[in-house]
């Protein structure tokens, strides 16, 4: 290690997951079905057919993921509860043995010295609320504030920090503006809706948060890019102005601002949202922390066809090309845009078709690709911190193989090799080096 490279001592270095991803249980003591389970009823929704009914076992299997978390001798875990595992039907009745997992999980970690940082939303709606007309009815942001005020009541002082949401982009323009995820509805106007809805959501659910005596710190996770125009054309770069407004500022705006980016609400026209007068007063509101989740930049091109990403340093196994000067250059922006809270990197990381060498506890996984991009990312991320933003912790994606969302378990983005048909977990040579880097952090 060398001087550029020497993060601060009181540093959070973590690992993430979420719920869905990795739980399974998907029935088990009372759990009602999410959006996600439902969505993964018609396998043509799945590249691979799958679903989330076993993924890694994780409910059954959290003491052993607890302790290969403390193994690696981070900080922190950053991971989300499933809300319909709790509240079934996402209003009514609380489910006590839903709780009880998360109780006993935080115990585990509190065991183990691992700090607990908590996701309420990471996509997985109770289908109960999805049957009442899910994010595009006002009234799932009041049900939001309803379940996050009663998570922080029980468990707020044994959490270090609590998101609302995981990339509300993506619920509102994957879930309802292109169909890709759950609840697989494509209307562009609905998507639109919806993001006011998230918003309006995680306003809610900091008040009710917020008036439980909690000693969490309180935030958001965005997923964020820096938009490039592909030449200096006028064409490139309005569509780069736009791409930029209606991703990053579409979301920060209201919550820093308390209001919509104009360029973005003047694109939208006739499908802006439809804002009650109270809403941005609610959705602006101070927050303790912004996650920051980061894999790629936008490479915006108006041509037909549109011209490519360079991708001078590859692409990830999900095709995204590897960036890490992207990261730098958007905290810096958001710097200079907003007045902004202490950031976390909450995600980073990469998909690599990563595979077992050798057998039983001999086997080792190489993934020398992972540890160049997380070296890269950390060394990049220093740097933003060199130049005055305050990020305050970086959040490994992720912790275990784990289902990848529409691409189901095709895609490998774990330090953490799963073998889906025994759960064998095996430490990549990913995870022995992040946990040399974070001994080596430590010890400088
Ligand atoms: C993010 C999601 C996370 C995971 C990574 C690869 O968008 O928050 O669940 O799928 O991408």
């Amino acid at each position: 290690m060398n001087k550029t490279n020497k993060f601060p001592q009181d540093f959070t270095w973590g690992v993430a997951t979420s719920a869905f991803q990795i739980e399974g249980g998907s029935a088990a003591d009372g759990k009602g079905p999410s959006i996600w389970d439902t969505f993964c009823l018609n396998p043509n929704n799945i590249k691979d057919r799958s679903d989330g009914i076993v993924a890694c076992d994780h409910y059954h299997r959290y003491r052993e993921d607890a302790g290969l978390i403390a193994s690696l001798g981070v900080d922190a875990y950053r991971f989300s509860m499933a809300w319909a595992r709790v509240q079934p039907q996402g209003k009514g009745a609380w489910n006590e043995a839903g709780f009880d997992f998360y109780d006993r999980l935080l115990d585990e970690l509190a065991a183990r010295d691992v700090k607990a940082h908590l996701t309420l939303y990471h996509w997985d709606l109770p289908q109960g609320l999805q049957d009442g007309g899910g994010w595009l009815n006002r009234d799932t942001a009041h049900r939001f504030g309803d379940y996050a005020g009663e998570v922080a009541r029980r468990f707020g002082k044994r959490i270090a920090a609590i998101a609302t949401h995981n990339e509300p982009w993506c619920t509102a323009n994957l879930g309802y503006g292109n169909a890709q995820f759950a609840p697989g509805v494509a209307d562009a106007k609905q998507a639109i809706q919806v993001s006011h809805h998230l918003l309006l959501s995680h306003g809610l659910g900091m008040q009710a948060m917020r008036a439980q005596a909690t000693s969490a710190k309180l935030g958001i996770v965005l997923n964020q890019w820096t938009a490039d125009p592909a030449t200096d054309s006028d064409a490139d770069r309005a569509m780069a102005e736009l791409e930029y407004a209606r991703s990053v500022q579409w979301f920060m705006d209201p919550i820093f601002k308390g209001r919509y980016p104009e360029l973005a609400l003047r694109a939208h026209g006739a499908d802006a949202p439809v804002v009650h007068d109270s809403d941005m007063g609610i959705i602006h509101q101070p927050i303790d922390f912004l996650g920051v989740n980061y894999y790629f930049r936008a490479w915006c091109s108006a041509a037909v066809p549109p011209l490519p990403a360079p991708a001078l340093q590859g692409t990830t196994d999900m095709g995204w090309e590897i960036y890490p000067q992207g990261l730098p250059e958007l905290l810096l922006k958001l710097k200079g845009e907003y007045a902004l809270p202490p950031i976390y990197i909450t995600e980073n990381g990469m998909a690599n078709p990563d595979a077992p060498v050798g057998e039983g506890d001999a086997a080792t996984v190489p993934d020398a690709p992972r540890i160049a991009y997380v070296a890269a990312h950390l060394d990049a991320l220093k740097s933003a911190m060199d130049q005055g933003v305050d990020v305050q912790g970086y959040f490994l994606w992720s912790l275990l193989d784990n289902f990848e969302w529409n691409s189901g378990y095709a895609k490998r983005f774990g330090i953490i090799h799963v073998d889906y048909e025994t759960q064998k977990r095996t430490l990549k040579d990913s995870a022995i080096w992040y946990r040399n880097y974070i001994e080596a952090q430590r010890n400088s």
